[in-house]
């Protein structure tokens, strides 16, 4: 017995000495697991770090608004300012142009390598759908409607295109995807998510986040992305009580935007989170804390969020950045306050468009009287020099000026047609009587007809050129309803258009295009959701007409129908095409099948939203429900 023992506590041994030595030679130098992500690059960052002032340091994790800081002559070297943005309507002096663009971010960069350290700035804008605020640029479906593709591959073609279209300006940073998940669609950034469901948003937020990134941030094609708004932002209640920090504001009116998410940390974490652990997965850059509070708390205040989920838990290794002076939301009674809490809590960078002198002498105080550890700044700008690091910015070889070369591909066709593809993929038929579609291109006479129907700003929503976009001619470039349709038919066929719906006697069909104006985030916030009397009054004036009507909804979610489903003989949902209308005459008229689900719920009546599939089955009654979508 005592043989056995032996021969037994030896074969023990045995084991345990080549385990050891397997373990050493995994561990050997020369196979040491390359650390992965923006640490690899901590050497270098704390080695530029060890030389910066203080003033340095705090310049870089200030972000304000370009217009506002080259408007003081001297201050981005004063401040040793490390980024800017351009936030809504934050333009070139001229024009929107591509050219103007890229003149004003290699001023930018001219600005920044005028510091003593020669930093290079990291320029940010809302390239949402696109690189939007650039004429000629090539705007994609908003984020609703690429949530109807269910389509990662597409998504992360996009991602690469508004990418190239970026960088064609010098721009590298991108606050996008929004990896949101809207739970009301009465939130006026509703159409910035991709769905209602999670499982959605991680899979396309993933992809968007590959594609603007490629595999190698120092890519002359790549951008850096911004997942956002952590976290919970699209969870806020319905409110109509007075706004905090928007003093007289209209108590009347129905408010979602920056509101409370009033969930506990098990629901944030099954429906709001996911988007960004798989965009951590995808080695996102930078993250955006939600102007929202979860349970009262300001999320940019959070170090629950911040650091303890986010940081240490979820690893995520770059730096955050803060919402439009939303760091002054959290205490707007005392911004010292605001701001030793908000960077305490693991804030990494303030975009504090116009107030940046006054953010950075508070910070400045904060630390020299201790209230802001040193060891929190040093984190703050390890974490931002990191991914200027990984992103090639700070190689001395580079001119740091736009590739101009660019400009050839800018707005190309091959781009369009991409977008044209995702438009394609991303309608949803809701209804189709008598097989009303596809449409033939040999009929007669087809009239053509709604406020949307020749309206490129309608098609393309917010965040287009303009911060709340623009109906009309917002951009050039791009193909209205009207004229794709008169591009689709034979030349025997003829097009005629009104916006009121009349004047459709005699025609074979008409199709009606409806929906919404352009807006962006609070200004979107709308109780009644039901069509305008405008778009009712088009549709009923074409079915007296006693023609088959084909009604197409251009909006930013879904929209209460009632009033005119017995009067569309077929139902389209495009959601926010944005320039390519070809992609919906492509479907139209039977070029492709319609293939797109929707990405939320489609309600019956405004009295029963919120309507989403998170909430309890039994009452989950959508007149169509989230993936839902009907094919030839
Ligand atoms: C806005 C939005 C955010 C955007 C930022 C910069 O208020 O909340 O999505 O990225 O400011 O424009």
């Amino acid at each position: 017995m005592k043989k056995a023992r032996i021969s037994h506590i030896s074969l023990i041994c045995l084991v345990l000495i080549s385990l050891i030595f397997v373990s050493c030679q995994s561990q050997a130098p020369e196979q040491a697991q390359t650390i992965k992500g923006f640490k690899a690059f901590d050497a270098k960052a704390k080695e530029i770090l060890s030389q910066m002032t203080l003033d340095e340091k705090i310049g870089q994790m200030t972000q304000p608004e370009q217009d506002k800081v080259l408007g003081n002559e001297g201050d981005m070297q004063k401040y040793f300012i490390g980024s800017v943005l351009s936030g809504g309507d934050s333009d070139p002096i001229k024009d929107n142009s591509l050219i103007e663009w890229t003149n004003l971010y290699d001023r930018v960069q001219e600005e920044a390598l005028k510091t003593r350290l020669k930093i290079p700035a990291l320029y940010g804008i809302d390239a949402v759908h696109g690189h939007s605020n650039v004429l000629g640029a090539v705007m994609f479906p908003h984020n609703i409607a690429l949530g109807c593709t269910r389509d990662p591959e597409l998504v992360e073609r996009i991602g690469r295109i508004t990418a190239k279209e970026m960088r064609a300006t010098g721009i590298h940073w991108t606050f996008a995807p929004a990896v949101t998940v809207p739970q009301d669609i009465r939130w006026g950034r509703t159409y910035e998510g991709f769905s209602e469901d999670p499982e959605i948003v991680k899979t396309l937020g993933k992809a968007m986040v590959m594609g603007l990134q490629g595999t190698d941030l120092s890519d002359p094609l790549s951008v850096v992305a911004c997942a956002k708004h952590y976290a919970g932002d699209g969870g806020t209640e319905a409110t109509k009580a007075p706004r905090p920090g928007f003093p007289g504001g209209d108590v009347t009116r129905m408010w979602l935007d920056q509101g409370d998410t009033k969930v506990d940390e098990a629901t944030l974490r099954r429906i709001h989170l996911p988007g960004y652990v798989t965009a951590i997965e995808a080695g996102v850059g930078t993250i955006m804390p939600s102007y929202s509070t979860w349970n009262g708390e300001r999320c940019s205040g959070s170090k629950r969020l911040l650091t303890e989920i986010l940081k240490e838990e979820l690893g995520f290794d770059g730096f955050l950045i803060s919402d439009y002076n939303a760091i002054r939301q959290i205490n707007p009674m005392n911004l010292k306050e605001s701001i030793m809490i908000s960077i305490n809590a693991g804030m990494d960078m303030a975009m504090e468009p116009g107030g940046y002198r006054e953010f950075f002498d508070i910070l400045k105080a904060l630390v020299e009287e201790g209230s802001v550890p040193i060891a929190r700044i040093d984190d703050a700008v390890t974490r931002i020099l990191r991914v200027k690091l990984a992103m090639g910015l700070m190689d001395d070889t580079k001119t740091h000026k736009a590739d101009r070369s660019l400009h050839n591909a800018f707005g190309s066709p091959e781009h369009r047609a991409v977008a044209r593809e995702a438009v394609r993929k991303s309608l949803v038929l809701l209804k189709n009587d008598n097989k009303v579609l596809p449409l033939s291109k040999t009929s007669a006479r087809i009239h053509v007809a709604g406020k949307s129907a020749d309206n490129i700003g309608n098609q393309c929503g917010g965040w287009t050129i303009r911060w709340q976009g623009q109906t009309g001619e917002v951009t050039p470039g791009g193909t209205t309803v009207l004229s794709a349709v008169k591009a689709a038919v034979s030349n025997e066929t003829e097009v005629t258009h009104s916006i009121d719906g009349t004047g459709a006697e005699g025609a074979a069909l008409g199709i009606a295009v409806v929906g919404e104006l352009p807006y962006a985030e609070g200004v979107g916030d709308r109780e009644d959701l039901s069509l305008d009397e405008g778009d009712v009054a088009t549709i009923n004036n074409m079915k007296k007409a006693g023609i088959p009507v084909v009604v197409i909804v251009i909006s930013g979610r879904p929209m209460i129908v009632n009033d005119i489903l017995p009067q569309a003989d077929a139902l389209v949902a495009a959601f926010l095409p944005g320039t390519e209308g070809q992609g919906i005459t492509d479907v139209l008229f039977g070029d492709f099948s319609p293939t797109g689900k929707l990405s939320y719920s489609w309600p019956r009546s405004n009295a029963e939203l919120p309507m989403n599939i998170n909430m309890p089955t039994e009452k989950y009654n959508p007149l169509f429900p989230i993936g839902y979508g009907l094919s030839y």
